[in-house]
């Protein structure tokens, strides 16, 4: 069975392989992190709209996936329509920021939006927001430096954003006028949740795209009768991920070692 390909400008995706995995436990993936061109958020449309279309190519054409997973909300907004034009027989899901889910759940009706600044300048997500309930009040918040921090797993430097980003979306708990929701709108974000809910306390709630992504990868492989159900004992003994990076072979390594279990190994690819 030919695998699904995700992607994203590094570690971040990985956040969401986790729940892919745990969704569909019987497909092989192909990780494709682009460290060597990233980070994404902070570049302008052109080139992460450059780099998704060539990713795209190389996971069609040299990894021959069936269906392809856009694990970062900056590709997302900048490629995902150019995407579905270049394969539109290919089951293709993105992620993007998770406003509804945050505005149904919010009783404040204030929602802090964590993301990068190239997703919060998206048309997509200026789209998303103007469709969402006018009574939410949703408090956007650039992270500029905080991939980058995540990608290289520098503790002080996670710690010290972590601190400045959430004291600008103001005060947090289940009083009104505070925020009670904060939505990580990068997937990178997700693998620092724990500082995060240091920062906002107990009450509030953090919402990743993780699992919705993985349902609706799920339903479109359904539609297609493409999900593969095999249980056989050549399935479990099969690598079940392989990894490639464009950027250094170690960091890619070290994160899924501690985000993933079992995985195969990272190699180095040159993606110009
Ligand atoms: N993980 C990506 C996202 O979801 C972006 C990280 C970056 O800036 O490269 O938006």
């Amino acid at each position: 069975m030919h695998p699904i390909g995700v992607f994203d400008s590094g570690v971040g995706g990985l956040s969401v392989l986790q729940a892919l995995r745990s969704e569909l436990p019987h497909e092989r993936f192909v990780y494709f992190s682009d460290a060597g061109y990233a980070p994404y958020g902070e570049r302008d449309v052109a080139h992460v709209l450059q780099r998704s279309l060539a990713i795209g190519d190389y996971l069609v054409h040299r990894q021959g996936v069936r269906a392809l997973v856009v694990a970062c909300n900056t590709a997302t907004a900048a490629a995902i329509v150019a995407l579905r034009a270049a394969y539109p027989a290919l089951p293709i899901v993105g992620v993007e920021p998770a406003l509804k889910p945050a505005a149904a759940r919010s009783l404040t009706g204030i929602v802090g939006v964590l993301a990068t600044r190239g997703t919060l300048a998206s048309e997509k997500f200026q789209a998303l927001l103007q469709a969402q309930n006018p009574k939410v009040h949703f408090v956007l918040q650039a992270c500029d430096g905080l991939a980058a921090a995540i990608e290289h797993d520098d503790a002080a430097q996670i710690a010290a954003l972590c601190t400045r980003y959430t004291a600008n979306l103001g005060r947090f708990g289940g009083t009104p006028g505070a925020v009670d929701t904060v939505v990580l709108g990068c997937t990178h974000y997700a693998f620092a949740k724990t500082e995060l809910q240091k920062r906002v306390g107990p009450d509030v709630t953090l919402l990743d795209a993780g699992q919705p992504v993985a349902q609706r990868t799920h339903k479109l492989l359904d539609q297609e009768n493409a999900a593969n159900l095999a249980t056989g004992a050549s399935e479990k003994n099969q690598i079940w991920v392989d990894l490639w990076t464009t950027g250094t072979v170690s960091t890619l390594e070290d994160a899924a070692q501690r985000w993933l279990t079992d995985c195969g190994p990272v190699r180095h690819v040159a993606l110009a």
